[in-house]
């Protein structure tokens, strides 16, 4: 068996290897918007064209065999609002579907609903929210523009981490967004959010600038700074800013 296809079926049955993958992207162009100009305490500086051949940090499973596989938009988001499947459907106000354009060629993806998702039934719709905002007008993208999600789609109280089994339970929903999304890029916001899609440990630090691979579309997939994060920590921004830029390069190139 292809040794590629090999991996992709042992990650699909969680007997995940670890390997260094050498997938060549494609190179055909893509329109991109017009970047804007990046918010003033975010600094501009040339970031290098992504490498065509990256390790990646982990093959995350296969998004056909995911158990709402064949569910359309609204039989997933149906499911989705009924979820009891761990107990945070006991403390939930509501869950967070996701939201955004549904031909997206970004996928924003975090880690979980935070006090104001949960009360209005939206993802980054809070302080963190209008930083991602903005950081994606920094790249010449709307909010209208890319579709939005988290890897759990219920808030943990307090804002704790998920837990593991929240995040393998949760997880075949947004696997099945993705399949239904098809995106061209996967933007990863934070250690936990890169964390799950990739199921590894390594830090956020040695993640970013990578491009790594999800599932079996083989969706290319960039890490970044969690908002929240970088409000307490804005120094970090600027790092931010190059990730982002990697990732809209290597949506272009695919
Ligand atoms: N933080 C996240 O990771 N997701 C949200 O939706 C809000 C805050």
């Amino acid at each position: 068996m292809n040794p590629s296809l090999r991996r992709e079926y042992l990650a699909a049955l969680r007997l995940e290897t670890w390997a260094v993958r050498g997938t060549a992207a494609s190179a055909s162009p893509q329109r991109v918007a017009a970047p804007a100009d990046s918010p003033a305490d975010m600094a501009r500086q040339p970031v290098a064209a992504p490498q065509a051949a990256v390790p990646n940090a982990g093959v995350a499973r296969d998004v056909s065999a995911g158990r709402e596989a064949g569910l359309d938009w609204p039989e997933l988001q149906a499911r989705v609002a009924g979820c009891t499947r761990c107990t945070l459907c006991n403390t939930r106000t509501q869950t967070v579907f996701g939201v955004g354009n549904r031909q997206a060629q970004w996928l924003i993806v975090g880690e979980a609903p935070g006090a104001e998702e949960d009360r209005r039934g939206e993802p980054f719709v809070g302080r963190a929210g209008q930083l991602l905002n903005s950081m994606l007008r920094a790249i010449g993208l709307t909010r209208e523009q890319v579709y939005i999600a988290n890897v759990l789609k219920c808030r943990p109280p307090g804002n704790r981490d998920p837990t593991a089994g929240e995040a393998a339970e949760c997880l075949p929903y947004l696997e099945q967004q993705i399949a239904l999304l098809k995106p061209k890029v996967l933007l990863a916001v934070g250690r936990i959010a890169a964390q799950n899609l990739l199921h590894t440990d390594l830090t956020l630090g040695r993640l970013r600038q990578q491009v790594h691979r999800f599932g079996l579309s083989q969706v290319p997939l960039v890490a970044t700074y969690h908002p929240a994060y970088l409000l307490r920590t804005p120094a970090d921004k600027r790092k931010a800013w190059e990730d982002l830029k990697f990732a809209r390069e290597v949506c272009a190139r695919v």
